[in-house]
């Protein structure tokens, strides 16, 4: 599909509903500039159509110089996928001449890259939308943004029209590249751009990128989710699961290891699925992990897997080890079969363990951490009990553990729920206090080995100490020389607490060169 196709598929799709005949009138006016809203019931459709692959990005000679004397800010909300778009982003804006900020005060242009997950973090981007409201006041020439997945829901996008009227650009995950486009309409129009992508088959390729960073970088391995789990907005806000070809990642893998990085994490949502897509070839993440290990390059590690397709291919290959990082994040979501099916999970808990022990098996050592979902809808004291005993039975390393938030649109949303607003923060204090016990209970272990860590810098709370992770995600802090900055060294460690581990170098690789 080209780019005028789909604008018109969308606009059709936007105001061809003859239910929908009001708010066509309401929103007449914004037909003067850019105003594609999004629709989560366009979203969740999954069509037969290709993924197209483009690789010709490039700066449009009309925008070249659009951000001199201009400066911008990002600020960033979610998960990884969204790290990395504002990598992206910040790489176009260089693109464009403008510079970067880290303050709002000093910005031409700031930006808010949103998470649609759980409501508490709708609610930071509105109130941060309101603090920004003066800002915009003081400083009308000010362009302000809101991109990410909340820009992907209708309710979210009405409300900014409605409550918001300081936003002068809205536009989603699947539009990222379309950024000059939008600055361009945006310092041109009056009323508010709207372009939000809802239906998206495509991958683009050959985006700048500016990386937070120069030890690690996040690489994309696939773009959306088709699982459909009943509690998920991720379905709806980032599309359909299409992978990056695999000689695109290996490039840009390779690229990294030649300008230094130390490690590499492949993104995606439910990376397990990579390669499921491909009609041409039998290539999944498995296959990937298999070459992406001979790069030379010291770790690599992916995030997140989807237990349903973990297959025994990739546990082969993770099980070679060397540059693979022996921690896997798995997440279960609950330990009870009968939510999980009303999940949508489409896993029993006997078959999350049984993937347990096999990983475990061909994996030695290798840690666990997941992610758990308390008080979804209906979920009875026994359901919450078989959740606190699977996670006794794996012996997770840590978790993030959230109460169920209802999200608009999905399936979930529309359960009656009897289960109490205190019954579920109780249950989440008692799994959290159980998860803090394991935690501390895997930290202890540690004491007086010897770990290899990639040192990232210096501590957050005392600049005297530095700070990285063993392979197995572990932050150790301990007195070092700043040249370890950037390199992997060894550190015997000598305390341990709940969430990081205390030790001292011993062996000082690479740094006599440097001094
Ligand atoms: N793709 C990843 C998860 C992405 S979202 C996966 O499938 O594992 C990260 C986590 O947020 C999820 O694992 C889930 O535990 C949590 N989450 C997602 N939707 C939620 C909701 N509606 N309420 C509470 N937690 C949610
Ligand atoms: Fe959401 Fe499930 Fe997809 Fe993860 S696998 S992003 S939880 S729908
Ligand atoms: Fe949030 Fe979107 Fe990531 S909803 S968790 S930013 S995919």
């Amino acid at each position: 599909m080209n780019e005028q196709q789909r604008l018109q598929g969308q606009l059709a799709n936007s105001s061809g509903n003859s239910s929908d005949k009001k708010s066509e009138k309401d929103y007449s006016k914004y037909f003067e500039s850019v105003f594609m809203p999004p629709s989560l019931k366009e979203a969740k459709k999954r069509g037969k159509e290709e993924v197209s692959y483009h690789s010709d990005f490039s700066i449009d000679e009309q925008f070249k110089g659009m951000g001199e004397g201009r400066k911008f800010y990002i600020r960033t909300y979610g998960c990884q996928m969204n790290e990395h778009d504002t990598e992206v982003m910040a790489g176009i804006f260089l693109a464009l001449g403008y510079e970067p900020t880290d303050t709002v005060d000093d910005a031409d242009v700031i930006l808010l890259n949103t998470c649609a997950i759980r409501e508490n973090a709708e609610n930071k981007v509105f109130g941060e939308l309101g603090h920004l409201k003066t800002l915009k006041k003081n400083r009308p020439d000010l362009l302000l943004g809101v991109c990410g997945c909340m820009s992907q829901e209708e309710s979210v996008v009405n409300k900014i029209m409605k409550t918001y009227n300081q936003v002068d650009m809205i536009f989603g995950t699947h539009n990222i590249h379309r950024l000059p486009h939008i600055l361009n309409e945006a310092y041109l129009s009056k009323e508010m751009v709207i372009e939000v992508w809802s239906k998206e088959g495509d991958v683009v390729e050959n985006l700048p990128k500016v990386r937070n960073g120069k030890i690690k970088a996040w690489v994309n391995i696939m773009y959306g989710c088709d699982k459909f789990c009943t509690y998920c907005i991720v379905p709806y806000t980032r599309g359909k699961e299409r992978s990056r070809r695999p000689e695109e990642i290996i490039q840009e893998v390779r690229h990294l290891a030649a300008q230094g990085y130390k490690e590499v994490t492949l993104l995606g949502q439910n990376v397990n699925a990579y390669g499921k897509d491909f009609e041409d070839i039998n290539y999944r993440l498995g296959d990937l992990m298999d070459d992406i290990r001979t790069i030379d390059i010291p770790r690599i590690r992916f995030t997140t897997s989807h237990p349903r397709d973990f297959d025994d291919h990739l546990i082969e290959v993770l099980a070679k080890k060397g540059n693979l990082m022996d921690h896997i994040h798995l997440p279960v979501q609950s330990g009870s079969t009968d939510v999980l099916k009303i999940m949508a999970r489409k896993y029993t808990r006997e078959q999350y363990l049984e993937l347990v022990r096999k990983i475990k098996a061909a994996i030695p050592g290798a840690t666990l951490t997941t992610d758990i979902i308390v008080g979804y809808p209906n979920e009875t004291d026994e359901q919450f009990e078989e959740t606190m005993s699977l996670y006794r039975e794996v012996g997770f390393d840590a978790a993030y553990t959230f109460i169920y938030s209802p999200r608009e649109g999905t399936p979930a949303a529309k359960m009656v729920d009897n289960v109490p607003m205190e019954v579920k923060k109780e249950r989440l204090q008692r799994l959290n206090a159980l998860v803090n016990e394991m935690s501390a209970e895997a930290m202890m272990s540690y004491k007086g080995q010897i770990v290899d860590v990639l040192v990232e810098g210096e501590s957050k709370k005392n600049p005297d100490i530095l700070a990285g992770y063993t392979n197995k995600s572990k932050l150790v802090n301990f007195k070092g020389p700043k040249s370890a900055i950037g390199q992997i060294v060894k550190v015997k460690i000598t305390d341990a607490k709940t969430w990081s581990l205390n030790g001292e170098v011993i062996e000082e690789h690479e740094m006599a060169e440097v001094k």
